[in-house]
């Protein structure tokens, strides 16, 4: 019978022992246990019994061979698999050549591993890639690999990326330690256009971006001359937001797909997927995509558009009522893992940061919306506390470049985390500065000022 002990003992008495026992095998699944129970592999093994495997007909078995050849850094092997590297169907058998001959770690088959980068399938280019990263500072390699960052596959270019490119326009720019940020940012409420304040605040200094950006001509506050120009406008905006954001951190941005009415009856009415729309140019800058989130709101708090549908029940005159917006979530792209970041709070942050139970465990948070006398698209305070909790930790600096009536900053603080706001309209500043509303912002030491007051805080 076939066991682990068998064949650990006919290993240990060499090659021939072995060749013999696998001629014996009838069925390619005891072949492939033998090759599996193989173990480790003294660097003097013979394995030519490993050679005709290569050629066998189930690919498991030759998958298997290849696996113990790269346990071996004989030379010998290499025809053999520079063979299959030309005549092999099977793409995991392909990629095991690959990564055996990157295990030998011979600078002779640099050669074809240069080769193999143009091979069609991008797991095998990726492999190729990291057996030829074992050169390391080999400007030959270098020079083989860098022109991989426009491969048109995203997981080739991300390795490069990562290796080449990500480290050096990051955390250089920074002169802070990450947990940190500078104090003249610090609950601070700047009333300006988003982007002429941000020229003023520097690389790196904000740990969570959570906003609603205005909404495409729907309120009377955001009035762009197209739909391409509105995109244009926040593609700006979270450029700058990008620039400012701490490595690896997040962004948070609530909208929805908006309705534009008919101008008259001889016309439709057209509806606008801004979260769609607005996804592509993050990512373009910079920003790695991480979830999507769903708000869902009760049914009865939304604008009844099924109503028309109720009475005739046409096909095609179907409308849903729309009872959900987006969060979508988005990470500053790093070649850093989540660890990195959370190593950099000391362990009383960590602790006192964790998030209490009762947590949303679904990307369907049902919340219901909030109104306000003033304004008339605030955040309801519960979901600016999960994204606070669920994205950031206590004193951190969370940025709305949106702010409106500050929710965001409200909840920040109440969290024990400090905000920065900008916001544009004089009467929504007024309005979180004004005293008569109970709230927060008005507590110890907020900062509301003018663009040119910011200015002058900041410069010295
Ligand atoms: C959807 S509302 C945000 C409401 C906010 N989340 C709240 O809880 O009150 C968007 C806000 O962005 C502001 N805004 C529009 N364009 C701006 C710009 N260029 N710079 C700063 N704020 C701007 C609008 O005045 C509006 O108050």
């Amino acid at each position: 019978m076939l066991t682990k002990e068998l064949i650990t003992e006919l290993k240990n008495k060499g090659n021939e022992s072995l060749q013999l026992l696998i001629d014996k095998q009838k069925d390619s699944k005891s072949i492939a246990f033998i090759l599996e129970s193989l173990g480790h592999l003294p660097q003097n093994f013979d394995g030519d019994f490993l050679i005709p495997l290569l050629k066998h007909e189930h690919h498991q078995v030759r998958l298997l061979a290849v696996k113990n050849i790269g346990k071996l850094t004989d030379e010998k092997f290499l025809p053999y698999l520079y063979q299959m590297i030309d005549n092999e169907t099977n793409t995991s058998v392909k990629r095991e050549v690959v990564s055996a001959i990157g295990r030998m770690r011979n600078p002779k088959n640099k050669e074809v591993l240069y080769k193999i980068l143009q091979d069609k399938d991008p797991k095998i280019v990726c492999q190729a890639i990291r057996a030829l990263l074992v050169f390391e500072n080999d400007k030959e390699v270098e020079q083989h690999l860098k022109p991989l960052i426009n491969h048109p596959n995203e997981m080739v270019r991300s390795v490069i990326y990562r290796q080449f490119f990500g480290n050096s326009n990051h955390s250089q720019n920074s002169t802070l330690p990450h947990a940190q940020t500078y104090d003249f940012l610090k609950n601070v409420v700047v009333n300006g256009d988003v982007l002429e304040v941000l020229k003023y605040v520097p690389n790196e200094s904000v740990h969570l971006t959570f906003t609603s950006p205005p909404y495409y001509n729907a309120r009377d506050y955001s009035i762009y001359p197209s739909y391409q120009a509105y995109l244009e406008f926040l593609e700006a905006v979270f450029k700058e937001v990008h620039r400012i954001t701490k490595e690896g951190r997040f962004l948070v941005v609530n909208t929805s797909p908006i309705i534009i009415p008919r101008v008259s009856r001889s016309h439709s009415s057209k509806r606008y997927p801004i979260p769609f729309d607005l996804h592509p140019y993050l990512v373009k800058n910079g920003w790695e995509f991480i979830d999507d989130i769903i708000w869902q709101k009760p049914d009865y708090s939304v604008k009844n558009r099924i109503g028309g549908f109720m009475q005739h029940r046409k096909p095609l005159m179907y409308k849903p009522n729309t009872v959900t917006e987006y969060l979508m979530v988005y990470r500053k792209e790093t070649s850093k893992l989540i660890d990195w970041n959370i190593r950099s709070y000391d362990k009383e942050t960590i602790e006192a940061s964790r998030v209490p139970e009762g947590y949303e465990k679904t990307n369907i948070w049902k919340i219901d919306p909030c109104f306000d006398k003033v304004h008339s698209a605030v955040f309801p305070v519960e979901l600016c506390k999960r994204v606070i909790q669920y994205y950031s930790f206590k004193g951190d600096l969370v940025f709305d470049p949106f702010a409106g009536s500050g929710t965001v900053g409200k909840t920040a603080k109440l969290l024990g985390r400090k905000f920065f706001l900008t916001e544009k309209d004089t009467t929504y500043f007024e309005y979180m500065k004004s005293k008569d509303k109970p709230s927060l912002l008005q507590e110890d030491n907020t900062k509301f000022m003018s663009l040119t007051e910011f200015v002058n805080f900041i410069l010295p």
